[in-house]
Parts: C-alpha cells; sequence; structure tokens
C-alpha cells in the first residue's frame, strides 16, 4: 500500500504563491490537493481552473488532485481536466449524475474519485465503488481549512477499506500528527493537511515525520 501526503493549498499564503507551491513539492509531500468551492455547495469561496494551471505551469511534475465542493460539477469537468487536474474529486451530494460523471472524469484521461460529507452514509457509495479510483471521507464539514479532526468518519474507512481492499482511500480536514495516524490505522492511505504543513517553517521534516508516525500507526 502507497502512503501518500498532500498539502492542502488552500492553506498556502497568498502572497507568495508560486514559492510556497514550490515549498510543497520540495517537501516530498505526494500531490497537491486543490480545494475548489462554490458558495451554493459550501459557506465559502476560493478558486478556479486557472490556479490548477498555474500549478501545472510552476511546478509541472507536482501531482495535481482537484477537489470540487460544487453543487454542479459537471459543469465544470472539462475546464478543470484542461486546466491540468490529473484526479477530480466528486461530492456524492452533488447534484448530477455521478456514474455519467465517473466516466467522463475517466474518459479524459483524470482519475475519477467519490467524496463523502462527514453527515453521508458510507452505504450511498455503493452504487459507485467500482467506478471510482479513490474514496475521500470528509473529516471535517468542507468550507474551511484549519478546522478540528471528526474521528467518527473512521469508521467509515474502515469500512471502505473491507469492501476494496485495493482502493485509495482520503482523509480531508484536521490532518495532523495525532489524527493521520488514527487515520491510518482505520485503512486510510492518503492524507491531507493543509494549516498543519504549511504553518511548519520546516514542512519537509514534518511530511517526513509523518511518514514515520503513519508506518508506525500501520505496523
Ligand atoms: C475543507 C477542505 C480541506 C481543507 C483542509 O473544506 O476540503 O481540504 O483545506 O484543511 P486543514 O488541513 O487545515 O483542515
Ligand atoms: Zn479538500
Amino acid at each position: 500500500m502507497k502512503y501518500e501526503i498532500l498539502p492542502s493549498f488552500l492553506a498556502a499564503d497568498l502572497g507568495t504563491l508560486a514559492a510556497e507551491l514550490l515549498r510543497a513539492e520540495d517537501s516530498t509531500a505526494d500531490a497537491i490537493h486543490l480545494d475548489i468551492m462554490d458558495p451554493h455547495f459550501v459557506p465559502n469561496m476560493s478558486f478556479g481552473p486557472s490556479i490548477v494551471d498555474f500549478c501545472r505551469r510552476t511546478a509541472p511534475a507536482f501531482y495535481r488532485n482537484v477537489h470540487l465542493m460544487m453543487s454542479r460539477p459537471d459543469l465544470y469537468i472539462e475546464k478543470f481536466a484542461e486546466a491540468g487536474a490529473q484526479t477530480i474529486q466528486v461530492h456524492i451530494e452533488a447534484d448530477c449524475d455521478l456514474h455519467a460523471q465517473l466516466r467522463r472524469i475517466r474518459s479524459l484521461g483524470v482519475k475519477p474519485a467519490l467524496v463523502l460529507n462527514p453527515e453521508t452514509p458510507v452505504e450511498k457509495i455503493l452504487p459507485y465503488l467500482n467506478e471510482a479510483d479513490e474514496v475521500l471521507v470528509m473529516t471535517v464539514h468542507p468550507g474551511y481549512g484549519g478546522q478540528k479532526f471528526i474521528s467518527s468518519c473512521l469508521p467509515k474507512v474502515t469500512q471502505i477499506r473491507n469492501w476494496r481492499k485495493d482502493i485509495d482511500i482520503m482523509i480531508d480536514g484536521g490532518g495532523n500528527h495525532e489524527t493521520i495516524p488514527l487515520a491510518a490505522a482505520a485503512g486510510a492511505n492518503q492524507f491531507v493537511a493543509g494549516s498543519y504543513l504549511f504553518a511548519k517553517e520546516d514542512m519537509k521534516g514534518a511530511v517526513e515525520e509523518l511518514r514515520r508516525l503513519i508506518q508506525t500507526a500501520v505496523s
């Protein structure tokens, strides 16, 4: 099982965005997590496809994991694929035909992924489980960085791991040195950390420490 750490760009210093992206890449993190929000789906706004394109131009080899917190992701999938998204994550709570959208994402050469909000029962993903390469279990209510990890979401991770041994399972929200090992022990293998990692002067040291803690949690 490959364990991956993904800094969330939402927590980067907007004044030095290029340097922040390169700092995340140099930290040996596996990918940049890009949080795209529409204010209908969540009570906030963030950025659009141009930031994904900025990441491709600034750090072409740094994998781009794009989390669409949108009511109608179906209207934007081509735009994000064209901008350089390499995984596109769509919420199961979105207002569109998810079977069709997961197929469409794959047909564009992008990895399709599903996301579950904290209050959404895990069984809801069953009809789509063989169509997604990755499932993201939200461990905060989406909309803002810097929130507290909701540990009662972890049994969903374990249930998904029992259903599919080979799928990537990500957690997002409140990830840090205490919560990421808990998620690893529950069966997750991809970990988003926004405010925790970008606040570190030595992001590389923090990523290496997370990798050690994950190994201990799963061994
Ligand atoms: C929440 C976003 C998360 C968030 C994570 O709406 O989907 O990716 O930026 O930030 P932290 O790690 O600070 O909770
Ligand atoms: Zn996210």
